[in-house]
């Protein structure tokens, strides 16, 4: 990724269909993850500046390219992709390995026109919301679109496939298919697990502005760009994002609101006219200490997935997680958010795993409140179902 990218390389044209920062300007940092084999394309997502790192993970197969959770398409993308291309074959094949992940959906289409030649694989029970539409709809190409699982599996002699779901979620399916590249060890997942670095991603580098934004007190404040202000709005941001409303964040009245926009230096659409609802309490840090201890970052099920997506799931989260950790390969793990390549061995799975188990699940507590609330709500409502491993439900573990 470089400023010297011209603006018109970085076009995303399809951003009303998913109205996320940074809109029609998506930035693509790329990074060799494993030498000759796995490549990381990184944009930032976000809503009000809590963006964070988006991945699409291009796998070396035997003859050519693999596409994992394709990102936006952009010119900077697909001249990228042109070079890996001249030096190791085609885009042979893009694979949607979520069937709900919208963020990883959307770009679909366009990255299929942008390889005629390449076989689209999505997981099974894709959903729209909130109109049921068939996959033709959805913009995945007939013809040339297969279904995983159902039409076979692709690269099957050097990959593995490991399915987690489907899960019922009631406005529609959960299902992701894990990846396991048997050359390098390489276990590739879209929204299941992260990991989390203590340390703002690379990809702010270009422009730190949501980390400036969010590590202001006040509105009025100027976003002033220094090591401690990028970590501590990366801090803060990682908290919005885990948990959308954690326990030491308050939400300041419109009044107070109004008084403190429109402040000298704030008048301009980057730090939003000085409109900044946040008021965070004293303890915040220690909230985002317990998120993101110092170290290597930690693999973790996000606390959002935990609570709205898993949280009468946990069986058949534990029989994935244990399918993952028997597969002697495994090295690292590549999800499609936060930070890779991640070491990690089978053991270490397995450990996640018993803790996972062990220590109590979905919590209404604390940071876990807000979530929570959601998740009441939706149930209450009828929208998600209490039993979704019930009849006539397949979990990882039934599978
Ligand atoms: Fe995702």
């Amino acid at each position: 990724m470089s400023e010297d990218v011209p603006s018109q390389d970085q076009r995303w044209p399809w951003w009303p269909l998913l109205p996320l920062y940074p809109y029609g300007r998506r930035r693509t940092l790329v990074r060799e993850l494993l030498p000759g084999r796995i490549w990381s394309f990184e944009q930032l997502q976000g809503v009000w500046y809590v963006a964070v790192p988006i991945r699409m993970t291009v796998v070396k197969v035997s003859d050519g390219l693999m596409l994992y959770a394709p990102v936006a398409v952009t010119g900077e993308v697909r001249d990228q992709l042109r070079q890996l291309e001249r030096l190791h074959g085609p885009v042979r094949t893009i694979v949607l390995p979520t069937a709900s992940g919208l963020e990883h959906k959307l770009p679909v289409p366009a990255m299929a026109r942008a390889f005629p030649e390449a076989e689209v694989w999505i997981t099974p029970h894709q959903w729209s919301f909130p109109l049921a539409l068939p996959p033709r709809l959805l913009g995945f190409p007939a013809g040339r679109t297969r279904v995983l699982g159902t039409d076979g599996l692709p690269h099957a002699d050097q990959l593995r496939w490991l399915p987690l779901g489907p899960l019922d979620l009631g406005l529609g399916t959960f299902l992701e298919y894990a990846c396991l590249d048997q050359a390098t060890g390489a276990l590739l997942l879209t929204d299941a697990l992260v990991a989390i670095s203590a340390e703002p991603p690379a990809l702010f580098d270009a422009d730190p502005t949501p980390l400036l934004f969010h590590a202001r007190e006040r509105g009025d404040e100027p976003m002033l760009d220094s090591a401690e202000h990028r970590r501590r709005g990366w801090q803060r941001l990682v908290l919005f994002a885990n948990y959308l409303r954690p326990a030491p964040l308050d939400v300041a009245p419109l009044m107070e609101m109004l008084r403190t926009s429109l402040a000298p230096g704030c008048r301009q659409a980057r730090s939003h006219f000085g409109l900044y609802p946040f008021r965070w309490r004293s303890h915040w840090q220690e909230a985002a200490d317990a998120l993101l201890p110092p170290g290597p970052p930690r693999i973790q099920v996000a606390a959002v997935l935990e609570r709205l997506v898993f949280p009468r799931a946990r069986p058949a989260l534990l029989a994935w997680l244990r399918q993952l950790a028997s597969l002697p390969e495994l090295t690292w793990l590549i999800p499609a958010h936060y930070a890779a390549p991640v070491a990690c061995s089978s053991a270490e799975l397995a450990a996640l795993a018993s803790e996972l188990e062990a220590r109590p699940w979905a919590t209404s507590e604390g940071n876990w409140a807000f979530l929570a609330g959601i998740d009441r709500t939706l149930l209450r409502l009828g929208l998600v179902p209490a039993e979704p491993l019930g009849e006539g439900s397949l979990s990882a573990g039934k599978r």
